[in-house]
């Protein structure tokens, strides 16, 4: 594909909006690259935690980043995430990483270095990028960017059902108060917080399903890319 012709789609919001979710099948429906960068966060929390270093000792942090790898791999119904050639699809998204992934996205250095990934990987393909600062930060100049939203009650059920799917019992209160706790940090944080482009398009996925949120987006891309065609 000609670098003319490279589209990039910007997808941010707050936890469980459904992201995701939705960015894997415009994916596949468009054969774009997803690029899921919570998990890559994600793979850094984890790596620390393996590496037995504390979440909040930037540089220590910091000083994990050259020796780590992150890939992605297609897959049903997740992604494949491979930290230095290992699987860790499900590792990431244990309780641990969960809850101390907003320390390790507050670290500046964490965060220059997988914005650059990110970039290299939009000057590669056409990609579906989703996570908290891709529309501001990552592609500010991407054609395409939705800021994708739901009640946190909402969010909470959703997150819940996961779960039980899982065999989790963790209590939809619970849920509820650490997805709260999760937002506020992702927006107060000094570096690349969670807000809205100014030229983002909203769309709020409460009471709406899978089908109607994801043809409500590929309308938007249509309409902001039928010129690059
Ligand atoms: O989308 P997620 O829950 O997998 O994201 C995990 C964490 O990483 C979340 O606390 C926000 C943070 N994150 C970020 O700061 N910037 C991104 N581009 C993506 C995720």
């Amino acid at each position: 594909m000609s670098e003319e012709k490279r589209v990039q789609v910007a997808i941010d919001g707050p936890a469980s909006a459904g992201k995701s979710t939705i960015a894997k099948i415009l994916a596949k429906q468009l054969s774009y690259v997803y690029v899921d960068t919570g998990a890559m966060y994600r793979a850094i929390t984890l790596a620390a935690q393996q590496a037995g270093i504390a979440y909040d000792d930037e540089q220590a942090v910091a000083a994990l980043l050259p020796q780590l790898q992150i890939d992605f791999a297609p897959g049903e119904p997740v992604q494949h995430v491979f930290l230095n050639q290992e699987e860790v699809t499900e590792a990431i998204r244990s309780t641990e990483v969960t809850n101390n992934v907003s320390t390790i996205a507050a670290n500046p250095a964490v965060r220059a270095d997988l914005v650059a990934r990110q970039r290299a990987m939009a000057a590669a393909h056409s990609v579906i990028m989703d996570g908290r600062d891709i529309g501001t930060t990552v592609l500010p100049a991407a054609p395409v960017k939705i800021f994708l939203v739901a009640s946190v009650a909402e969010r909470a059920e959703r997150r819940y059902r996961e779960n039980v799917a899982k065999g989790m019992t963790v209590e939809l209160a619970t849920l509820k108060k650490e997805i709260e706790a999760r937002d506020y940090k992702d927006s107060h944080r000094a570096v690349s917080p969670l807000v809205k482009a100014d030229d983002a398009i909203t769309v709020d996925t409460t009471g709406q399903s899978i089908e109607q949120v994801v043809a409500r987006i590929q309308t938007i891309i249509t309409e902001k890319t039928k010129d690059q065609a």
